[in-house]
């Protein structure tokens, strides 16, 4: 079996990236990571992507007059690694329907909610507001709209008397490194489409 070739593309801290890598490291996974691509240069899990000895790049949306071009080019660097799929994990930017068609169906995303509620930013915070008693995260497919493609993988977890934004994120992060390593071992040994 050939595994397939995936690139991840972030802007923080990385830890759902480390988790992928991490995922990749068992021999009979079907995917292997060829490197890691940020919008931010000091983003700290290109530090951790090298420390596993990982190719890396970034690209500012400062070097490029237009969305589209800084689209175009960092579809340009993923290609020349050949991949044959692209995981965000937290890459904080809205991507161009040109990037997301480009890449239809090899494109998945990590949400911190329980799509389709609480699509955009600051989901723990909404969800605690909205007084929702269930949380979660969600891997999906990528398509131009935001947060809007269908869905590979969820997990819940209860939300607790007495949370705040930060031990909620933390409860669904721990879920978030369980399914997205999962849902990338389905769609890399052709279970979805
Ligand atoms: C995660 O909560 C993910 O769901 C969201 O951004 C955060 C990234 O965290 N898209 P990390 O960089 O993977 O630690």
């Amino acid at each position: 079996m050939s595994k397939k070739r995936v690139a991840i593309l972030i802007s923080g801290r990385g830890s759902n990236m480390s988790a992928l890598i991490d995922a990749c490291k068992s021999a009979d996974y079907p995917a292997e990571i060829v490197g890691v691509g940020s919008n931010r240069a000091a983003a700290p899990g290109l530090k951790i992507a090298s420390s596993h000895g990982l190719k890396t790049f970034s690209l500012a949306q400062s070097q490029f007059e237009s969305r589209e071009a800084f689209d175009l080019a960092l579809t340009q660097k993923l290609e020349e690694w050949h991949v044959d799929i692209v995981c965000l994990a937290g890459f904080m930017r809205m991507l161009t329907p040109e990037f997301t068609l480009h890449w239809a169906g090899r494109l998945i995303n990590i949400h911190p909610s329980l799509l389709p509620l609480y699509r955009g930013l600051d989901t723990h915070a909404r969800a605690l507001a909205d007084g929702a008693s269930v949380h979660g995260c969600t891997v999906h497919f990528v398509t131009p709209g935001l947060d809007e493609g269908p869905t590979i993988l969820q997990a819940q977890v209860p939300v607790l008397p007495g949370d705040t934004p930060e031990t909620l994120a933390a409860r669904i992060l721990v879920e978030e490194h369980r399914i997205y390593p999962e849902a990338l071992r389905l769609l890399a040994s052709g279970a979805l489409s």
